[in-house]
């Protein structure tokens, strides 16, 4: 079954929420090296580089189903943040958000009855609920921590050891 067109449109709409997803983290790790956080720096371009996977995932797909990729403009991200209390409540934002554009797509999927991409989006629902998870507990750490220097130093070298 060829792809519609919709999906196709919402599925490439999709592709720039990553990439702009990659874009952002990317800032907020050049935001942390700024501020001298070199292990929140190394997580967020961990995370920067899971939304470019996310992304292809979607290239991948649109392309196996005879589909066209089409790539769109980037909004520049945020250069600024107010400490990484913030830059971790905006990141919890920002995958609410991606949550939310997913639960979307999956809805046009399951009115098109396009099962295949119900499959496919049925790993991006389970992943949007780790992301929002762990990006909450990060947050909740943190609030905890305060502006605890020692705490922040441990947190860095904790957050550092991402792969
Ligand atoms: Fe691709 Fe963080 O959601």
């Amino acid at each position: 079954m060829e792809l519609s067109k919709k999906m196709q449109d919402a599925l490439n709409e999709q592709i720039k929420e990553e990439m702009a997803s990659a874009y952002i983290y990317l800032a907020m790790a050049a935001y942390c090296e700024s501020i001298n956080l070199p292990g929140f720096a190394r997580w967020m371009q961990a995370q920067s580089n899971e939304e470019l996977e996310h992304a292809m995932k979607f290239y991948g797909y649109i392309h196996e189903r005879g589909g066209r990729v089409v790539f769109q403009a980037l909004e520049q991200p945020q250069a600024e943040y107010d400490g990484p209390v913030d830059v971790f409540e905006k990141t919890l934002a920002h995958e609410q958000y991606i949550t939310g554009c997913i639960h979307n797509l999956y809805g046009l999927a399951m009115e098109e009855k396009d099962y295949a991409s119900m499959g496919l989006l049925q790993w991006y629902v389970d992943e949007q609920v780790e992301e929002e998870s762990t990006a909450g507990e990060i947050l909740d750490t943190l609030k905890l921590i305060g502006d605890k220097g020692q705490a922040l130093f441990m947190m860095d070298r904790h957050l550092g050891s991402r792969e």
